[in-house]
């Protein structure tokens, strides 16, 4: 049996998954030439940006490894054909977002780039090319990439193209991408042909252990990703429907997890309560699970499923509730500062952010918000909330944001801040300076539970922190 040489990669997709993926694989393999491909020439262009390094995405540790592979085997271009004709191995890390309209609108995952991509590579690669799937992909994916594929062999031409398709799933959580790409839990390679399931693994190999390298049939794969990404969703619901219970009850959330948590069997991680999951794939994956129940008529597993993104959603209402009604019920013509945009800390993604959703709830109760957060572009902010205006009101009138360039400025003449998102620079806010430009009284909540509330309290702050409803102290 004919043995896989890889010496040229093509990445078709240069975002979250392809850029830091490829980034690692250059790394790692210096003897392997990669090319990142993305139609879009801005961020190819910022992948390439020299002085000063502006990387489209933020990721810690990336841009020393862009810096260390760029130009010498790690190539970012827009050049399509050049980079899927010379290659041995393609990997597809493109979009695949919830679609919004059509059939499965709100549900099944939008294929339309990735079919985009298995048409590119059929038309313009050269004889044997694997193809792996990277990006997040409802199951039997590989099956529709297959049949593009396929029926690009024209067997009387004297270009003997031939493809064999894998599924390998990325698992690395954004703001720790780099560190999750180069000491992965597992490898999950799928396939059916071990050829090239030894090429890919092989390539693993330069820097993840063997027994790290778990092979598969394809659908085991797919299905595993989906999954681990449900599986991971419904822990932090689980945890975020008891945050709920604790305010009523008097417990803490914080101290409940911790004692869940230390059960070997149920494990530390995972158990942090919040405004809700964001993220571009807890949703998708989930819908697409359900998805593929009701498809197969297991009503009872698509409903269960179901309960995850409900008490998602849920949790994110709940917080803009409570801000309300903590603000006299009233929050209309009231400035509030929104500390932290991106959907977690350490990145400027902003995907399903719970902030989009519980901004959009406080404009229009009628609030005027003063956004701040450390790494997301500005435009980026405008754009999310502008795509979820609701054509019915009347934003100039109702409610609306600015967006800030410091927690000072968005504090200003404030009468409250919420935190949204875990930046390290909220744990270090000095209340005291703070508080002496909002007014009165001078609410913090704290949905992530990562400010110092003591010292916010000692200055003056009535405080509401997420899963505790002893750190209200109000004034
Ligand atoms: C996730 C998976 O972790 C990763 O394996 C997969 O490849 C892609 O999806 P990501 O979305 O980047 O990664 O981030 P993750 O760290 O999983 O966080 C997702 C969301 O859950 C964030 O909004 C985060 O704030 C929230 N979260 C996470 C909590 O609210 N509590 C927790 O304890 C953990
Ligand atoms: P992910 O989080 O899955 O990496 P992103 O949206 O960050 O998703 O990145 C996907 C990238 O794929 C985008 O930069 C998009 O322009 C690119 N892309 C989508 N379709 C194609 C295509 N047919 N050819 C090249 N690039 C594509």
């Amino acid at each position: 049996m004919k043995k896989y040489d890889i010496r040229k990669i093509c990445c078709i997709g240069a975002g979250y998954v392809g850029g830091p993926t490829m980034a690692v694989f250059a790394n790692y393999c210096p003897n392997i030439i990669i090319n990142v491909v993305d139609i879009n020439k801005k961020r190819i262009d910022d992948w390439n940006s020299i002085n000063p390094l502006k990387l489209p995405i933020f990721e810690p540790g990336l841009d020393k490894l862009i810096l260390r592979c760029r130009d010498k085997n790690l190539f970012f271009t827009t050049d399509l054909e050049k980079s899927i004709s010379e290659a041995d191995m393609i990997f597809i890390s493109v979009n695949t977002p919830t679609k919004t309209k059509g059939i499965g609108a709100g549900k099944a995952s939008d294929l339309k780039w990735v079919e985009a991509s298995a048409r590119q590579i059929a038309e313009f690669s050269k004889s044997h090319t694997i193809v792996v799937e990277k990006s997040t992909l409802p199951v039997k994916t590989a099956e529709t990439i297959k049949n593009i594929l396929s029926s690009s062999q024209d067997v009387n031409s004297k270009d003997k193209k031939t493809f064999s398709v894998l599924s390998n799933p990325e698992f690395l959580s954004e703001g720790n991408a780099i560190n999750d790409l180069q000491n992965p839990d597992r490898v999950l390679i799928g396939g059916e042909d071990e050829n090239s399931i030894n090429a890919l693994s092989n390539i693993y190999l330069n820097w993840v252990s063997e027994k790290k390298i778990l092979k598969t049939n394809i659908w085991s794969s797919e299905l595993s990703k989906l999954t681990a990404n449900a599986f991971l969703a419904q822990r932090i619901s689980s945890i975020n429907s008891i945050s709920a219970l604790c305010e009523v009850t008097g417990a803490d959330i914080k101290q409940v997890s911790k004692a869940i948590g230390m059960d070997t069997r149920i494990g530390q991680k995972f158990l942090t309560s919040g405004p809700g999951f964001g993220g571009s794939c807890f949703q998708k994956d989930i819908l697409n699970l359900i998805y593929l129940c009701n498809y197969y008529k297991l009503d009872e597993v698509a409903n269960y499923w179901k309960g995850v993104i409900e008490i998602n959603n849920w949790q994110k209402e709940r917080i803009s509730r409570i801000i309300v009604s903590y603000l006299f019920g009233n929050v209309s013509n009231k400035r509030i500062a929104i500390l932290g945009f991106a959907f977690k800390g350490n990145t400027n993604d902003t995907r399903q952010s719970p902030s989009i959703s519980i901004c959009k709830d406080l404009i229009e109760e009628g609030a005027h918000l003063a956004i701040y957060d450390p790494k997301v572009e500005h435009s980026r902010i405008n754009e999310d909330l502008k795509e979820i205006q609701n054509p019915n009101f009347d934003y100039q009138n109702i409610g609306n944001w600015e967006i800030c360039s410091s927690i000072k400025e968005a504090a200003f003449e404030s009468d409250a801040i919420v935190v949204l998102t875990e930046w390290d620079e909220f744990l270090h806010i000095n209340w005291q300076t703070l508080i002496k430009s909002m007014r009165k009284p001078s609410w913090v909540f704290d949905t992530r539970s990562c400010i110092n509330h003591d010292m916010a309290k000692n200055v003056g702050f009535n405080v509401w922190e997420i899963g505790n409803s002893s750190s209200i102290n109000k004034y």
